[in-house]
């Protein structure tokens, strides 16, 4: 169980924890509205809506501009604030320093931080200050620069070992969720039935805690490229090109705005009009 003034929910292994990610009210209030478990604020809105090459170029600023809005579309959720890279690579302080912001400005129940430099004492010192962990392992994309780097990761024993010593390493140091990220099923599994805190997969097979997803690779709004691990439940890019093709088709055949979508002046007050402009009353 998750011990955090700010996380409500009773975390326990044996369910399957939905988890999605959202950077706006818009998308929050939809996902609090179906339920799901955890809004992750990824630091991938750095390639998904804000157009840079790789998520390392997302700041602390940023980041919490996107958290507070989803907080405010999903105020009863757990809402995990992901550490950028720029949020972390000066050490444990400056992790620390961002952890409390997501906390005291966006009201995130938790933070997550990815395998790297100075991860596990950083994880000590946000835990120490009561504020939850999740540690991602695996395929930590702020590591990768730019979309060709984002492969499978634990091929051989010997790199599989690293990422298990890893998730443990994160469970020592007080995380309470994992996140797994692109990793074969079997050491996602293996690494499931040896920690003790819920493990959640992204590209890491079904036997895991729960589940994360992009929320815009869900629903087929980013089109740039599809990981073989994502499922697409809409395709949605498609019908928004569909929607903006018609209306301009609209606009330029002068078919829209109809006088039905449009407002309409009293007859009398009109002719008062009419009448002042004929007179040449128009000054
Ligand atoms: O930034 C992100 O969206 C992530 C993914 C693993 C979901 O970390």
């Amino acid at each position: 169980m998750l011990k955090n003034t700010f996380f409500k929910k009773s975390i326990k292994r044996g369910t399957k924890y939905v988890m999605l990610t959202a950077y706006d009210a818009l998308t929050s209030r939809v996902l609090e509205a179906a339920g799901v478990d955890f809004i992750l604020v990824g630091d991938s809105v750095g390639m998904v809506l804000l157009g840079y090459p790789n998520t390392s170029c997302v700041t602390m600023d940023e980041m919490i501009h996107h958290a507070k809005a989803v907080r405010r579309g999903a105020p009863k959720s757990c809402v995990v604030g992901d550490l950028p890279k720029k949020g972390v690579e000066k050490g444990p302080k400056q992790a620390l320093l961002s952890a409390k912001r997501f906390r005291d400005e966006a009201k995130i129940n938790v933070v997550k931080i990815e395998w790297g430099k100075d991860c596990l004492r950083s994880t000590e010192s946000i835990v120490r200050q009561k504020i939850a962990v999740q540690g991602h392992v695996g395929l930590t994309p702020q590591a990768v620069k730019n979309a060709t780097g984002f492969r499978l990761q634990g091929k051989t024993a010997v790199t599989a070992l690293k990422i298990f010593k890893q998730a443990k390493a994160f469970e020592s140091a007080g995380a309470s969720l994992l996140l797994l990220e692109c990793i074969p099923w079997q050491l996602a599994k293996l690494i499931q039935e040896n920690v003790s805190i819920p493990t959640i997969g992204i590209g890491a097979g079904p036997y895991c805690d729960g589940q994360v997803l992009v929320f815009q690779d869900l629903i087929g709004m980013f089109d740039q490229f599809k990981p073989k691990f994502v499922r697409r439940y809409a395709e949605t890019s498609a019908e928004v090109k569909k929607a903006v093709v018609g209306y301009a088709r609209d606009v330029r055949q002068n078919r829209f705005p109809g006088l039905g979508e449009s407002f309409s002046l009293d007859a009398v007050e009109f002719e008062k009009l009419r009448l002042a402009v004929k007179r040449g009353q128009t000054r």
